[in-house]
This record gives C-alpha cells, sequence and structure tokens, in this order.
C-alpha cells in the first residue's frame, strides 16, 4: 500500500474514533461517512452522533421516544436501524415516522410500539396521524388571522372602487346623450 494510503486510512480512523459518542462503534466508509454501531447499549436516548454519521444502527435498546429534528443535523444519514427498541408511539413520534417515509419505507412495516396498548397491534407505518395524535395543535379557525381580514377590506375596497366606477361611467354616458 503506498504511504498516502495508509495515511489516508490512518486519518479516517482517527476521525470515526474521534466522535464517536461513548457505548457505540464506529467504522469510517471507503465512500466517507459513518458506520455507528450503537445495537444492544441499553441506550434511553439518543447518543450525540457525529455529523458524518451514514449508517445508524440503533436496534435492541430502552429508546421510547426521540425528540422530533433528532436527525436533522445529520444530512448524511441515509439509513437507520430502530427495531427492536420499547417506542412509545404518540405524536412526538411522528418525526421519526416521516424520516423513515422519506428514507427507508420498507423499515416502517417491522419498527413496532411498546405503548400505548391500544396501537401496538400495528407496525409504526401503518399508523395513522390521528392514532398517534396531534400534541394538541389545533388549526385556528380563520377567522382569526389579521390576514383574512386584510383580504375581506381588499374586496370590500374593490367593491366599492367599481360601483364608483359604474357611476361614473352612467353619469359619462347620461351626459353624452
Ligand atoms: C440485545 O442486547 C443485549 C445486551 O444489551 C444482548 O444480550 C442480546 O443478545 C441482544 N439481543 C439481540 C436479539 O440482539
Amino acid at each position: 500500500m503506498p504511504a498516502w494510503g495508509a495515511l489516508f486510512l490512518l486519518w479516517a480512523t482517527a476521525e470515526a474514533t474521534k466522535d464517536c459518542p461513548v457505548p457505540c462503534t464506529c467504522q469510517a466508509l471507503e465512500t466517507m461517512g459513518l458506520w455507528v454501531d450503537c445495537r444492544g447499549q441499553g441506550l434511553t436516548s439518543l447518543p450525540t452522533l457525529p455529523a458524518h454519521t451514514r449508517h445508524l444502527l440503533l436496534a435492541n435498546n430502552s429508546l421510547r421516544s426521540l425528540p422530533p429534528g433528532a436527525f436533522d443535523h445529520l444530512p448524511q444519514l441515509q439509513t437507520l436501524d430502530v427495531t427492536q427498541n420499547p417506542w412509545y408511539c404518540d405524536c412526538s413520534l411522528t418525526y421519526l415516522r416521516l424520516w423513515l417515509e422519506d428514507h427507508t419505507p420498507e423499515a416502517l412495516l417491522i419498527v413496532h410500539c411498546s405503548s400505548p396498548d391500544l396501537i401496538t397491534v400495528h407496525p409504526l407505518g401503518q399508523l395513522t396521524g390521528y392514532e398517534l395524535g396531534n400534541c394538541g395543535w389545533q388549526l385556528q379557525t380563520s377567522w382569526a388571522y389579521p390576514a383574512v381580514w386584510w383580504d375581506v377590506s381588499l374586496v370590500v375596497v374593490a367593491t366599492i372602487d367599481l360601483a364608483l366606477l359604474a357611476g361614473l361611467l352612467c353619469t359619462a354616458t347620461g351626459s353624452l346623450d
């Protein structure tokens, strides 16, 4: 192996281990990016992940929930294994669901919830937004928005203008006769 090849390997290995979260093992991929393996570590929350994480294995842990936006700082993340975790499937898991839907839709069918009781039968991919709940968000009635009143007043002003114009035209044509 040429010297620069060995140097690169050394550098890649150092990079990989530098930011590797404590209970996990990290490996640099030839294609850049990291393979981060955190399987079976009894994790109850997501560790701080290196920015170059490409494949993330979180299977067989004790994860119940994931903060919304948890993977937003990992632009290279491509695959995610979150099976065998006691997921509590309520509205806060909507982020994970959408992430999987975008990246690895087939994974949605093998991720199961452990609670609440009512929805443990179906995989995450088959749960509806109604079943996950809405976190108390509600659509405001549209009359509450100032923008709507702005639109309404524009329409009123436009109508008055049209009426005035019509009146003017009538007067004009009347005086021409
Ligand atoms: C899950 O992880 C535990 C250690 O936390 C290990 O003993 C067990 O064999 C693992 N199970 C599977 C199915 O990988």
